[in-house]
């Protein structure tokens, strides 16, 4: 690589400037080359300038940026970038964009998607992105991430309630899917609430994800990589497509990734149909097309579609991907040109789109300050707001499912109360997943007894799969308490990805525990589900001594006071009688 000394320096200088808490831009006006560099030009269209840039790089700098972990170009002042990031419900380090090891050791926790979609409140949505947005942006502009797209939202249809990464979706309807993928991409993207006033400049990238018809993980022996989903024409346009199709037309998402699995035989990150005719063709897409992670090995290793890796790569490329989250593309994208199978112009398409977006997160703008999103500052993160709207949307998010004999809400009198239920003092099970390290944790059990100082414990089952327990010292904790609360449900360990269901029953002896506490406790009890995917309690339904039930998904930091709130009558659940599994009749008007 040949770099003259003076531009080696230069792009020191704009590392060294300002400490290690100075994010990386290129561009930086300390650098002199910049000036007569076009795609630094920030008055200049972003196509010509992102043209003008990867026109000036050789080969192996252009397949290099076809990764998510896109090393830097010293020679061009461009700095490295990581593409995959996390923020489902709150900036994450699921993703290696992100790192909570520096200052910044938390950030907000929203509840998990399925509980917050429940609110069936499009503003709200709206109000968590814009505040997931303003986080990540601070995180940059503090130095303490190393990339600005983020790829969420999941918008799969959870059409098989057995699907173990249904919490992370906003449900089975497709209506409320896409307003929901609309509210959150306007929000993290820095737009307006009715959407188009962002002129190009993006506080955060948003993702729509994972295109299209994907809702099975790994289930009896089939898993993601081999799943082939057989879509009916019909069943695409009114079922799985709507949510895509309102994401990025009216959510304006700057990013789309395409799915692991194949519809209709054929992979989604090879699809032209999908990804030039729908995507970019009918829709107008203007964003990137990443893959799902390792999504273009498979291609050729599990599903043998294609018959060499070099194959693999012309499909994906041909068809209308631009990044590829692994190194697949890094290792076989060279061979596939010189065997004179791809274009070198289908890599320098892919790159217009990759250079655009970084573009418009400002990122080539030199000095962050101008840009209009420069200013976020680290107060933003972990803000009282933000906490606040944390709790708010899982008090708007937990559904009353009965309340018999007006048992709820319990009276704050009570003289004493037993918790009982392996979900009761989890912190960990109340943010799902895809989360970050929340800015605090109240478990249910902490908050019940911030309500009733005589307030007694047990798990009653060892872990939430509840293979052994101790139902006969919960039982006995029950007996002699004024009232029972028991919190159950799923966890990580019963539902994720890579993990679905094979029914929907409590897992081991959690319904032998309910049941047996239910009838030695003194008045009816109160069972608290959390879940992401549904569950079957008929058992729980018409039993008289449960007189009280709520389903309260994984309701981030916010969701131990929130339940406590509920229970105890500070805030009314009444008017929050849907979940989004069983609805179909919005609250809203379009
Ligand atoms: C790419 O090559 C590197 C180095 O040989 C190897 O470690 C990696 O597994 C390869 N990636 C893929 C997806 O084949």
């Amino acid at each position: 690589m040949m770099l003259s000394f003076v531009s080696l320096l230069s792009f020191t200088l704009l590392f060294i400037h300002g400490g290690s808490t100075q994010p990386p831009f290129a561009c930086d006006s300390s650098n002199p080359e910049t000036k007569n560099y076009l795609f630094c030009q920030t008055e200049l269209p972003i196509t010509q300038r992102a043209r003008d840039l990867v026109s000036r790089l050789t080969l192996d700098e252009k397949i290099s940026q076809l990764v998510n972990s896109a090393p830097a170009i010293p020679r061009l002042g461009i700095p490295a970038y990581e593409w995959w990031s996390e923020a489902l419900h709150g900036v994450s380090n699921v993703g290696p964009g992100v790192k909570f090891d520096g200052t910044i050791k938390a950030a907000t926790s929203f509840p998990q998607v399925i509980l917050t979609a429940a609110s069936f409140d499009p503003y709200q949505w709206y109000r968590i992105g814009q505040a997931i947005g303003r986080e990540a942006r601070a995180m940059y502009n503090a130095g303490e991430a190393n990339g600005m797209t983020f790829w969420a939202p999941n918008i799969n249809i959870f059409r098989d309630p057995r699907w173990g990464r249904g919490q992370e979706t906003p449900g089975e309807d497709p209506f409320v899917v896409g307003k929901y993928a609309v509210s959150y991409v306007r929000g993290v993207q820095g737009d307006t609430f009715q959407g188009g006033k962002l002129h190009g400049h993006l506080q955060a990238s948003a993702c729509c994800k994972h295109f299209t018809a994907y809702d099975l993980d790994n289930w009896k022996g089939t898993n993601r990589f081999l799943f082939d989903a057989r879509v009916t024409v019909q069943d695409l346009a009114d079922t799985y497509q709507p949510p895509f199709e309102k994401c990025v037309r009216d959510g304006r998402a700057s990013g789309v990734m395409c799915a692991y699995n194949r519809v209709n035989g054929v992979p989604s990150c090879a699809d032209s149909s999908l990804l030039f005719k729908t995507l970019r063709g009918e829709w107008d897409f203007k964003g990137y097309v990443t893959s799902d992670c390792d999504a273009v090995a498979i291609i050729h290793n599990d599903q043998g579609y294609a018959k060499a890796p070099e194959d693999a790569v012309v499909d994906v490329l041909k068809a209308g991907m631009d990044l590829n989250c692994g190194s697949y593309l890094q290792n076989y994208t060279k061979s596939a040109v010189l065997q004179k199978k791809l274009p070198e112009s289908q890599v320098d398409r892919a790159l217009h789109n990759l250079f655009a977006v970084r573009m418009r997160l400002g990122l080539f703008n030199g000095n962050p300050v101008p840009n209009p999103f420069g200013n976020i500052g680290m107060d933003q993160i972990c803000s009282p707001e933000h906490q606040i709207l944390a709790l708010e949307a899982a008090r708007n998010g937990i559904v009353l499912l009965k309340n018999d004999a007006k048992l709820l809400p319990l009276p704050k009198s009570t003289m004493s109360l037993a918790v009982i239920g392996p979900n009761a003092n989890s912190p960990q099970t109340l943010i799902g997943n895809y989360a970050g390290p929340p800015c605090k944790s109240v478990t249910p059990l902490q908050a019940l007894e911030s309500y009733i100082k005589n307030t007694v414990y047990h798990p009653g089952c060892d872990t939430v799969s509840c293979s052994t327990g101790a139902i006969d010292k919960a039982v006995d904790i029950a007996k002699r308490a004024d009232y029972v609360v028991l919190i159950m449900g799923l966890d990580q360990t019963e539902e994720r990805e890579a993990l679905d269901r094979v029914d929907l029953f409590l897992p081991g002896r959690q319904q032998e525990l309910i049941v047996s506490v239910a009838k030695a406790a003194k008045r009816p009890v109160v069972l608290v589900l959390l879940s992401g995917g549904p569950i079957d309690i008929s058992f729980a339904k018409d039993d008289p001594r449960i007189g009280g039930i709520f389903w309260a998904g994984y309701p981030g930091e916010g969701g131990g006071n929130a339940l406590a709130e509920v229970i105890f009558g500070d805030h009314n659940p009444g008017n929050n009688l849907l979940i989004p599994s069983i609805a179909n009749k919005m609250l809203y008007d379009q």
